[in-house]
């Protein structure tokens, strides 16, 4: 298990002891307040913690010093770099600060998880390596929570998440079988550091390992169970998009798709994969689910459950070039089930 600086685990615990609370918005409603909140000299600065961890607006050092206790702020500065100083005597974070869970309230009773903090990339998550997390994760933990009934009664020995991100389904997953061997993937070294620090916040059981989708994980047959929240949106070389984005040709939906075939292949017999993804429809034939074609006639698996989650994600991606013909992106989770040993294809024709 990787190291987690401890820094992360007490300003998590500083955090909830003074019941901060802050839901990640899409990238386009944190871009609108923090241009607000910058338009006037009187509101740029934090004034909460929410304003630091979750806005990611600058703090005064006046400010820093009563919103976090002496030994959190020195902490978090001198032993690693969560914030940092700038040569104007600002203070930035590095990292926001979301909840995990989202309120639930069922039989009268609130659901005691969403108290959980989940660390991800401050905000603007424009670079490449920045570590996503936003509406997409909750949606994802919500299918996930609700694609468990197709799990057998038999114990899940190994499970996958790839594109595991800051680690968000391969934690929630270990919670939900703690006997389980869980592991992440994914090729952004900087989410394979914040993946542990999130399952020791969690009390999850996780591995993270550097890899191109697969590829550290090349045995076939012994995977049981693979969970995937992959990029989505179009890519070409023309247009670039953050990798945490990219789902490069057929307008993003490629490689969702190789993450279901190359998945399958991998998967034990009776093996279950479960994708959340989005995809493109074209606005002439508004009825028609290129990833569900694909998803029914998908070889040696049998589709258990296919859902609209959103029907109409990221509209303001859709005015981009790639998606000249795209009406909406829907928002799906589907359930695969693997029917059939199968040999893997051969890369030679
Ligand atoms: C949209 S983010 C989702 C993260 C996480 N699953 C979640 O739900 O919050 C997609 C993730 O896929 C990763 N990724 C992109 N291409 C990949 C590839 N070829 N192999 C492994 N990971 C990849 C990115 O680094 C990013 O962390």
């Amino acid at each position: 298990m990787a190291d987690v600086h401890p820094a992360f685990l007490s300003l998590a615990s500083y955090l909830a002891d003074q019941n901060y609370t802050f839901v990640c918005p899409t990238p386009e409603s944190q871009t609108r307040v923090v241009d607000k909140r910058n338009s006037s000299a009187t509101t740029r600065w934090s004034t909460t913690l929410e304003d630091f961890f979750g806005w990611s607006l600058p703090a005064k050092k006046e400010i820093l010093t009563k919103l976090l206790s002496a030994a959190v702020l020195r902490e978090s500065q001198e032993t690693s770099t969560i914030i940092r100083e700038f040569k104007d005597g600002s203070f930035k974070s590095d990292f926001r600060f979301s909840n995990l869970y989202l309120p639930h309230i069922s039989n009268g009773e609130t659901d005691e998880q969403n108290s959980l903090y989940y660390v991800h990339s401050a905000h603007p998550t424009k670079a490449d390596d920045a570590v996503f997390f936003g509406p997409d994760t909750y949606f994802f933990l919500d299918f996930l929570n609700r694609a468990n009934r197709h799990l057998s009664s038999t114990r899940p020995r190994r499970i996958i998440d790839v594109c595991c991100g800051s680690g968000a389904g391969a934690i929630h997953m270990s919670r939900a079988h703690p006997n389980s061997n869980v592991v992440g993937l994914d090729l952004n070294p900087k989410a394979l550091q914040l993946g542990p620090v999130n399952a020791a916040l969690a009390g999850g059981r996780v591995e993270f390992l550097e890899s191109d989708l697969y590829a550290a994980v090349d045995q076939l047959g012994d995977i049981d169970v693979i969970v995937s929240n992959p990029p989505y949106i179009a890519s070409s070389e023309d247009e670039k998009v953050p990798i945490y984005a990219a789902g490069g040709a057929q307008q993003g939906l490629a490689l969702p798709l190789r993450i279901v075939e190359e998945g399958i292949e991998r998967l034990a017999k009776d093996g279950l994969l479960i994708i959340y993804t989005g995809v493109p429809i074209a606005y002439q034939r508004p009825g028609h689910d290129p990833f569900l074609e694909q998803m029914k006639g998908m070889k040696n698996a049998e589709l258990m459950e296919y859902r609209i989650i959103h029907p109409d994600m990221w509209a303001e991606d859709v005015a981009r070039g790639a998606y000249t013909d795209v009406g909406r992106i829907q928002v799906v989770g589907a359930v695969l089930r693997k029917s059939a040993s199968t040999k893997r294809r051969s890369t030679h024709s």
